[in-house]
């Protein structure tokens, strides 16, 4: 009995119906709702025809499908112009004049427009569009594109609100940067700064966004800039983050010893935070695409390729003199879910638990005294394991994908990440959430998370945990 791509349609991450996705675009609230639109193709389940996707949420755990929001358009030269990813803000003073006078519901996307010049080559700039019924129907900006800079590989804008003006992050991809832009309406644009050139620039540049996250325990905020870095050559794919201070033009970096990365597996991907949360809502929450361009387009998941992360709420705390971030998962309350506390006795012991299906959460506290190295075996059975081991020594933790199920479907897809975590108060803490074809496992907290997909072709909800039995 093998595994048909509906079964690795995730119950509790949004993906729509069908057809391919990427990156998240202009994740904003308003008025209740929550918007996740999305780099989709309408015509295909891979990718191309770039437009934006929609979907609304009222509590960032079930999601409504809505119809395509930005379409790719024919421009008057029969070149067509693709939506690129880029971001959502609402303009309640209505600086941008596209609203009715005291209207303060305007939404206004800022995307990168893609030009594709036949021989002439190709051409990125960025572009508006406004809603002023939530976000349902869309018009494009007569004067587009309202920032171009003639460079060809320019893209992501992500605007917020600083005081009383806008600004704006973009990134030149092959530069390993990221300008810093100012405006009053959203129009005309005036560069501030230029941040980049360090950190990890083994790959492009892409997806950039500025926030601010709370600190834990302490009062003041510190800005944290997140960057997706991606190269169909090199193995791994994923986002870096610099914590530091921004004053309104420029972003100053703390200094990190090492490049610090946002998710440590290899399917978390161009994540950007919400804009216009409520007041209630006090920390940063961002949501990413779970794929990898490696192999994005030969997912064994024909219909639908691709989907999102649970969506994350943002905090940093303090180790060593900097600061980092910890990631909490939102989810479903009433997901199926066993809670476990083990010491050396029970791990020696083992335990196997069969939970009902595919889709379930397991939280799992260690008590790290006197155990010996363990592993949890996710979606097990005779020949297929998804497999996570922990080394206490070191505080090692791997994930190993490469017997999971299908990973032959191209080359890249049979790895083995690996993480530091070190015990707190000699614990350690997991929260791993099984979703059909996803993986994502939250550890101390937060401190560390990793994201991975998996294929698996038999497995019915089979957990194992223990300690490590090495086989020959
Ligand atoms: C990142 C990205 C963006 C671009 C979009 C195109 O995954 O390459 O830089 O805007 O995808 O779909």
């Amino acid at each position: 009995t093998s595994t048909e791509p509906a079964d690795y349609r995730p119950a509790y991450h949004y993906a729509p119906a069908k057809n391919w996705v990427n990156d998240p675009n202009g994740l904003v609230y308003l008025d209740g709702e929550y918007h996740l639109f999305y780099q989709y193709n309408p015509y295909g389940d891979t990718w191309g025809h770039m437009s934006w996707g929609h979907a609304v949420s009222q509590d960032l755990k079930t999601w409504e499908e809505l119809p395509v929001a930005l379409k790719e358009y024919s421009n008057a030269d029969s070149t067509e112009t693709m939506i690129f990813s880029g971001c959502v803000v609402v303009d309640s003073l209505n600086t941008s004049g596209f609203f009715a006078p005291g209207f303060r519901k305007g939404m206004v996307a800022i995307y990168t427009s893609h030009v594709y010049k036949g021989e002439e080559g190709l051409a990125q700039h960025q572009s508006l569009a406004y809603s002023a019924d939530k976000g349902r129907t869309w018009t494009y900006y007569g004067k587009n594109p309202v920032l171009d800079i003639g460079m060809k590989d320019f893209r992501d804008p992500n605007v917020f609100r600083y005081e009383d003006k806008w600004k704006m992050v973009v990134a030149k991809p092959h530069e390993y940067s990221v300008q810093i832009y100012e405006s009053t309406d959203l129009k005309e644009w005036k560069l501030l700064s230029e941040f980049g050139k360090m950190g990890d620039m083994a790959k492009i540049w892409e997806c950039p966004s500025l926030f601010k996250v709370p600190v834990e325990d302490t009062l003041p905020e510190k800005w944290v800039m997140m960057i997706s870095s991606a190269a169909e050559d090199t193995a791994f794919t994923g986002m870096q983050y610099f914590v530091g201070d921004f004053d309104g033009k420029k972003f100053t970096p703390q200094k990190q010893k090492e490049v610090f990365r946002v998710d440590l597996g290899k399917d978390f991907y161009a994540a950007i935070p919400f804009h216009n949360l409520p007041p209630t809502q006090p920390q940063p929450i961002m949501m990413g695409w779970v794929n990898n361009w490696a192999y994005a387009n030969k997912i064994p998941t024909e219909g639908f390729r691709g989907m999102f992360s649970l969506p994350r709420a943002l905090s940093l705390y303090q180790q060593d003199g900097v600061y980092r971030l910890r990631q909490r998962p939102i989810f479903k309350d009433k997901l199926p879910v066993r809670t476990l506390t083990m010491k050396a006795s029970d791990l020696a012991a083992g335990v196997i638990m069969k939970l009902d299906g595919n889709s379930y959460r397991v939280d799992l506290t260690v008590e790290l005294a006197e155990a010996k190295d363990f592993e949890i075996k996710l979606l097990d059975n005779e020949t297929e394991t998804s497999l996570l081991s922990y080394e206490i020594a070191t505080g090692k933790m791997t994930f190993d994908r490469t017997k999971s199920g299908k990973v032959a479907f191209h080359e890249k897809f049979s790895s083995v990440e690996s993480m530091t975590v070190m015990p707190q108060n000699g614990e350690l803490k997991l929260a791993i959430f099984v979703d059909n074809s996803v993986i994502e496992i939250y550890a101390n907290d937060g401190m560390a998370v990793l994201t991975d997909l998996v294929y698996p072709t038999k497995s019915k909800g089979v957990v194992v945990i223990g300690e490590q039995r090495k086989v020959e």
